[in-house]
């Protein structure tokens, strides 16, 4: 399988409970390296730019509000068939449905509120591995 790089967001609710280290300690058991990490407090603007492909859905102004209620940790993760990977270990969107194990059963709140978001495509973490980092910023 080849190696692909998938963007990571350890989500507000995440960050505000302080499990930045226990998500960062699955992910790289799961075999993925973490080769860009920066924690950052998106505007709301940001936030709108990064989910404007759900933007005519009815949850985008809770989303875009609590995607900027507090920091989030951005991250470039990297193996092989990383997107997959890092899927599989999230769990579904909604964390009632995620099986044991997975990082949504384990820490998530809510569908909303389910504290990490993983590029669902190769070309997807292309483009939002480009909204928080530079090529220089991704050190293998
Ligand atoms: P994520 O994988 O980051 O992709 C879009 C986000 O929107 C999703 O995780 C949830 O945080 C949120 N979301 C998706 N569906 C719903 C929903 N039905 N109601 C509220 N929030 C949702």
């Amino acid at each position: 399988m080849a190696i692909e790089q998938t963007l990571s967001l350890i989500k507000p609710d995440a960050t505000r409970r302080g499990l930045t280290g226990a998500i960062n300690a699955r992910i790289e058991a799961a075999g993925l390296a973490i080769v860009a990490q920066r924690r950052v407090r998106l505007t709301v603007a940001q936030a709108e730019g990064f989910y404007a492909v759900h933007r005519e859905r009815g949850f985008f102004a809770d989303l875009v509000a609590y995607m900027a209620s507090g920091p989030v940790v951005a991250q470039v993760l990297e193996g092989e068939g990383a997107v997959a990977r890092y899927r599989e270990l999230m769990g579904p969107t909604d964390p009632a449905k995620a099986p044991s194990g997975t990082l949504r059963a384990e820490f998530a709140l809510g569908l909303q509120e389910n504290s990490v978001h993983g590029s669902d495509s190769v070309a997807n973490a292309a483009t939002e591995i480009a909204c928080f980092f530079s090529r220089l910023d991704i050190v293998g």
